[in-house]
């Protein structure tokens, strides 16, 4: 192990050299004869272990000269030699802590090296205590660190696992969509044929009581089941409409055209409902895709539309004006940007009416196939996840607006791809 170093400082020659003599063999001995050497001495070393100064100097008093020195490096240990043993400064500066112990002069050797041992001893302490200190605080730091980094790591986690529930649930349900789509569709192809005996019969049979021409519970029947035999091949087209991907085809079309054929019908049911369609619709560019099935998409918002009102109505007749307003026009960003439909430019095209609207559940579900909350009988609840269907083959987006007792509006955004 090499030597602690010892800084000592005496204005007398004849002293350096009798403590250099005295303790050489257990230090490293620095010696200067003056305050300021003293002090070049302990810059140039930063690793001097122990300074002994001699109190009574020319220049500067030993205490003056520590005191300097534990400015410039608080950690060496400080000891006074001095021949009076209750010089006021002295006492002070040791209870100030820039002194550690004042020694008697003349020394006594073994006292002094026993003294400078123990301060040797308190100064490794100290170094080593620090050296402690500070591998604590580093290690802490690591430690927060670490902490914080396994805080963003969980909370990432806790996120991910959060999206990939989210995920599952929404695959499992669009899993059992598409089972239940397809057992509807194998279903609706099997009762077609059994539903057009039942029709021909009972065609048959009113061709049979028409003929009698007299009133009977049994030609009321008849007409029973016709009317529910309509009923039921209504909801048989809808769900084969819902599973069919066989329609047109893609072609460049004007939008105006599917969007018209759909009014065609629409225009005259209306107005025999006294219900006021306001038609806005701009001049905009030819667009490729299936004329039939946006035709589909426009007939069942128009249809629901057309209900929604006449519903509010009969909740609120007086003053109320049933309104169904249908929009084509050209969109551009953001309108056309909204959420994952990254278009710059798009079609926009809305059926909005002042109907009854939806509440917040309503809204969730009635993309769903079958949701409904018309009476039983009077809907199928296929309309709008057909509507749902096909936009999403035809690359639109679909956005529905809706709030309750005060209407709702359809939205498709539909992509200008090359024509
Ligand atoms: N314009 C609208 N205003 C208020 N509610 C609507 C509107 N359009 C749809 N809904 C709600 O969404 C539900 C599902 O609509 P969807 O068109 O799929 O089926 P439906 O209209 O009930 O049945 P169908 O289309 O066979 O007549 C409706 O029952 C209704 O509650
Ligand atoms: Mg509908």
């Amino acid at each position: 192990m090499s030597q602690s170093k010892i800084l000592y400082v005496d204005d007398e020659e004849t002293n350096l050299i009798n403590f250099k003599m005295a303790f050489q063999d257990h230090f490293e001995i620095f010696t200067a004869l003056s305050g300021p050497a003293a002090q070049e001495l302990f810059r140039e070393n930063s690793d001097i272990a122990i300074v002994v100064a001699d109190q009574k100097m020319t220049g500067m008093t030993g205490v003056q000269l520590l005191t300097i020195l534990h400015n410039l490096a608080p950690e060496p240990i400080r000891i006074i030699l001095t021949a009076y043993s209750d010089a006021r400064d002295i006492i002070d500066a040791i209870n100030q802590g820039r002194i550690y112990e004042y020694i008697l002069k003349p020394w006594e050797e073994e006292n002094l090296l026993l003294t400078l041992k123990k301060a040797e001893e308190l100064f490794l302490l100290a170094g080593e205590n620090r050296r402690l200190l500070e591998e604590l605080q580093q290690k802490n730091q690591e430690l927060k660190e670490t902490n914080e980094r396994l805080l963003a790591d969980m909370k990432k986690r806790k996120e991910t696992e959060k999206a990939l529930f989210a995920k599952q649930v929404e695959l499992a349900h669009a899993g059992r969509l598409a089972a239940l789509g397809e057992m509807a569709s194998g279903m609706a192809h099997e009762i077609h044929q059994p539903l057009t005996v039942i029709q021909l019969d009972a065609e048959n049979l009113q061709f049979y009581f028409s003929r009698r021409k007299q009133k009977s519970l049994e030609a009321e029947s008849v007409q029973d089941i016709l009317a529910q035999v309509k009923r039921a091949g209504k909801i048989i087209n809808h769900v084969r409409a819902f599973s069919r991907s066989d329609f047109g085809g893609m072609q460049c079309i004007d939008p105006f055209v599917p969007v018209d054929n759909a009014l065609s019908f629409f225009r005259q049911q209306f107005r025999a409902k006294n219900i006021e369609l306001k038609e806005e619709i701009k001049d905009v560019p030819e667009i490729k895709t299936d004329p039939q099935k946006l035709e589909q998409v426009v007939v069942n918002f128009l249809s629901n539309a057309g209900y929604a009102v006449m519903k509010q109505a009969e909740k609120n007749p007086a003053n109320y004006r049933k309104r169904v307003i249908i929009r084509l026009f050209s969109g551009q960003r953001p309108a056309c940007s909204a959420n994952q439909f990254n278009e710059d430019q798009c079609l926009i095209f809305e059926v909005e009416d002042n109907g009854i609207g939806m509440i917040k559940q309503i809204k969730e579900h009635c993309l769903e196939p079958f949701y409904t909350t018309k009476e039983v009988g009077e809907g199928t609840g296929l309309g709008l996840s057909i509507a749902h269907g096909i936009a999403r083959e035809l690359r639109m987006k679909l956005e529905i607006e809706s709030t309750p007792s005060r209407g709702s509006l359809f939205r498709l955004l539909i992509p200008l791809n090359g024509c």
